[in-house]
């Protein structure tokens, strides 16, 4: 652990927003001010600098040609796979297989666990999933008939832990949470949800999209079968990201896609699939968005995940305050752990006609559903306006997003 005091002299966040040049742009004739960070997050000049050094050094494919930007490249893509594997404390870096995001290594392991399910069995997934974790297993559901079994949650945006426990059984082959919730900022007690599953016999994916800007999360020590992420979430480039699984999971599953590097060997009568990591890495991967996830890890590391914590910690709880001095704000989303992100509604105000006034004031912020349509159902509300935090944002600028939200409650009431 870092000490605490170090934090306080070597944290700051005013040096931090020098790294990401969109910060200084105006919108709508407004300095910007970006809290929509659980959507995508912003790029520092260091990661932009590494993509840039790709495409003007290095480009080319990896893990075919004998030549020497080939094998730059390739060596590159590698070290960012070692980083990732680092990062999050994986034991061996054939578990980490690159992915195009988040959504695409749930419906990965979705798609491969459709032999191994039959009518009767039961797959679990939490009343606060977003689409991507719930979509994919009701899709694996019809394939197997299977039956899908939801935890519940109570008006805090907190699992039902007690419920989870009693749906446990014998039938119960897989579970499905994420481990903060991109629509309440609940941070989920996945330990525990990990533990109770493997007493059982059921696997579980953590689906780890919200989280990994903000919590390091040690896989090893999770025991976690299956954890998924996306780079532009942290930092990094859309359109690439990781799917960790355990060596003895990855080895069951079959191939998710057919193609180039994925195999052994290939005769019209037989194919045989390459080793781990590659036999779920068809096709020409996004080897620059690889390598930049790769940059954006040494960066956020280079702050400190410490530091990160304890100030959005800090933001979050400034927030909190800040916003419920406004008469009828309502925050969906109070739970005793919850980090990053704020909900929330104005009595009588449609939460699209707030974010589109906080957006002539240069303020971005979420509006609707944030792809979490059930968690809008349980609350009885069309959306909610979200405000979603990262290390780079400061208190000024939550100050901003509460005058602004004061001013477009006194325009549309
Ligand atoms: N999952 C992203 C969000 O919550 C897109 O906004």
């Amino acid at each position: 652990m870092t000490d605490k005091s170090t934090i306080a002299t070597t944290f700051d966040a005013d040096v931090i927003r020098k790294d990401f040049p969109i910060l200084n742009r105006q919108v709508n004739g407004q300095p910007l001010v970006y809290l929509d960070n659980a959507a995508t997050s912003q790029t520092p000049q260091q990661v932009i600098d590494t993509i840039v050094e790709y495409y003007q050094g290095y480009n080319a494919n990896i893990h075919r040609g004998v030549h020497s930007l080939s094998q730059e490249a390739t060596d590159a893509y590698e070290m960012a796979r070692k980083k990732i594997q680092e990062h999050f404390n994986i034991a061996k870096s054939q578990e980490v297989i690159f992915t195009s995001g988040t959504t695409h290594g749930i419906n990965l392991v979705a798609t491969g666990f459709s032999s191994f399910l039959k009518k009767g069995d039961e797959v679990m997934v939490s009343a606060m999933e977003h689409h991507s974790n719930i979509v994919p297993w009701q899709m694996l559901c019809e394939r197997t008939g299977a039956t899908l079994k939801v935890i519940p949650m109570n008006v805090e945006g907190e699992l039902i832990m007690e419920e989870y426990h009693n749906l446990l059984s014998e039938k119960t082959k897989l579970v499905f949470c994420n481990h903060v919730s991109n629509a309440l900022g609940t941070i989920n007690p996945i330990e525990e949800i990990i533990e109770a599953a493997h007493k059982v016999g059921a696997a579980v994916l953590i689906d780890g999209a919200q989280a990994a800007a903000h919590i390091k999360a040690d896989l090893q020590a999770l025991d976690v079968d299956f954890y998924v992420v996306s780079a532009h979430k942290m930092c990094g480039p859309t359109g690439v990201g990781m799917l960790y699984g355990k060596e003895e999971w990855l080895k069951k599953l079959p191939p998710y896609q057919g193609g180039g590097e994925m195999i052994a060997e290939v005769t019209f009568e037989k194919t045989t699939y390459a080793d781990l990591p590659h036999k779920f890495e068809a096709g020409t991967p996004n080897i620059c968005g690889g390598i930049a996830f790769g940059a954006a890890l040494d960066y956020m590391n280079s702050i400190g995940f410490d530091a990160i914590t304890q100030y959005e910690e800090e933001l979050v709880r400034y927030a909190t305050e800040q916003l419920l001095t406004i008469d009828g704000l309502k925050i969906y989303g109070t739970a005793k752990h919850k980090t990053s992100v704020i909900s929330f509604n104005i009595e009588g105000i449609h939460p699209y006609d707030i974010g589109s006034i906080l957006d002539k004031l240069g303020i971005a912020v979420r509006t609707g559903h944030h792809c979490a349509q059930p968690i809008m159902d349980f609350y009885k509300i069309p959306g909610t306006v979200r405000a979603s935090f990262s290390f780079y944002n400061t208190k000024e600028e939550v100050d901003k997003l509460v005058e602004g939200v004061k001013r477009a409650k006194s325009m549309l009431e």
